[in-house]
């Protein structure tokens, strides 16, 4: 296995790497001017009750948007949070568990039926779990939250039509991702889907490789979504580099003491590493593109596998094999 490969293939590598990767130089894409805003623009965003989803409510919230927070969680103290912070009464907040399928259907139902039409979706929430365990769903936890629920709700919001598409900008799906992307060697075709299992120490393992399905399901969407070169979505995936967040709440108690210190002192905050987040949902440098990838502040090509139609196609069909059968899409 080639040494890039293994960086982020557990928490200790995850952790020393996340942080030597935030000194690296890199070349900006550029700054959100002060009149890039998002007045008049809806955004739904998921897993904004904690770290880098809700420093972005509150940052879209100031920019203007109306926020539609989709959490587990934190109704209603997170809503009158981002409130207070941002100024913004424009704030609303729906009930969603992205491990069982209803639920997201449900979320659905109450975006058309309240506030019918969205121009932004921000796939955010994301779970690294301690151990394999079966979902509501029926499918193993990460594996439901950070990749099916994803391919889930954006499907079902374009079936049932919810993305304004008469502005001048492009709806814009943003999906948080991570560079642990490129750690996988392969992608796992035999048993896809099949429950498998692991512990702590092939956790983070396992969370790059669920990131890996994730970003190949955002190019292919993207593929999907503007297949005569006249884009009329745009697609952008991103990674926010280390965010001092509430993301390893499943390490053992032993280690937390430590943790939190390390990500308190070396990695940023939700406030500070959102700004890629902000700056795809709302920059007009990326109007009009079919699809991006940020790393921090600075444009990179997605992993060579990720990025590959054969890839995204073989993707697309096993996950609706997987679904349909079950009658979820
Ligand atoms: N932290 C990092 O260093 C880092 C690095 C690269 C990428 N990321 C990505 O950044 C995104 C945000 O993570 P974070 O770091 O901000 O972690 P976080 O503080 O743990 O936030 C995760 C969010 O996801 C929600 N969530 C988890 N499972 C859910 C479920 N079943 N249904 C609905 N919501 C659920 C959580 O809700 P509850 O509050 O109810 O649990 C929480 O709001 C994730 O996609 C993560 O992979 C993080």
């Amino acid at each position: 296995m080639n040494k890039t490969k293994q960086k982020y293939n557990n928490p200790f590598t995850a952790t020393l790497n996340g942080i030597r990767d935030l000194f690296k130089k890199r070349e900006r894409v550029g700054e959100l001017q002060p009149d890039e805003r998002l007045d008049g623009k809806r955004v739904l965003i998921t897993g904004a009750s904690s770290g880098l989803g809700l420093a972005t409510a509150k940052a879209l919230a100031q920019l203007g948007a109306e926020v539609i927070m989709a959490v587990r969680s934190g109704i209603p103290e997170k809503g009158e949070e981002v409130k207070k912070a941002s100024g913004s009464e424009n704030i609303h907040m729906l009930h969603v568990d992205l491990s069982d399928f209803g639920s997201i259907r449900k979320l659905v139902k109450e975006i058309k039926e309240k506030f019918k039409k969205i121009d932004i979706l921000i796939c955010n929430a994301a779970v690294v779990s301690k151990k394999a365990r079966m979902a509501k769903s029926g499918f193993e936890e990460m594996f439901s939250v950070n990749y099916l629920a994803k391919f889930i709700l954006v499907n079902l919001i374009l079936k049932e039509d919810l993305f304004i598409k008469d502005r001048k900008s492009l709806p814009r799906i943003i999906f948080v991702s991570s560079e642990s992307h490129r750690n996988p060697e392969k992608f796992e075709w035999e048993d896809f889907g099949k429950f498998r299992e692991y512990g702590m120490g092939k956790s983070v393992e396992r969370y790059g490789y669920y990131k890996l399905l994730m970003t190949t399901f955002a190019r292919e969407l993207s593929r999907r979504l503007n297949p005569d070169g006249h884009p009329e979505f745009s697609v952008f995936a991103l990674c926010p580099g280390p965010v001092n967040s509430n993301i390893a709440r499943e390490t053992p108690a032993v280690f937390q003491p430590l943790l939190k210190l390390v990500f308190k002192l070396f990695f940023r905050s939700p406030e500070r590493a959102c700004e890629p987040v902000v700056y795809l949902a709302a920059s007009k440098d990326v109007e009009g593109k079919p699809n991006d990838y940020l790393f921090l502040m600075s444009r990179k090509p997605v992993d060579e596998k990720a990025g590959n139609p054969e890839n995204g196609k073989k993707l697309w069909m096993k996950t609706t094999q997987l679904l349909t059968r079950l009658n979820n899409i």
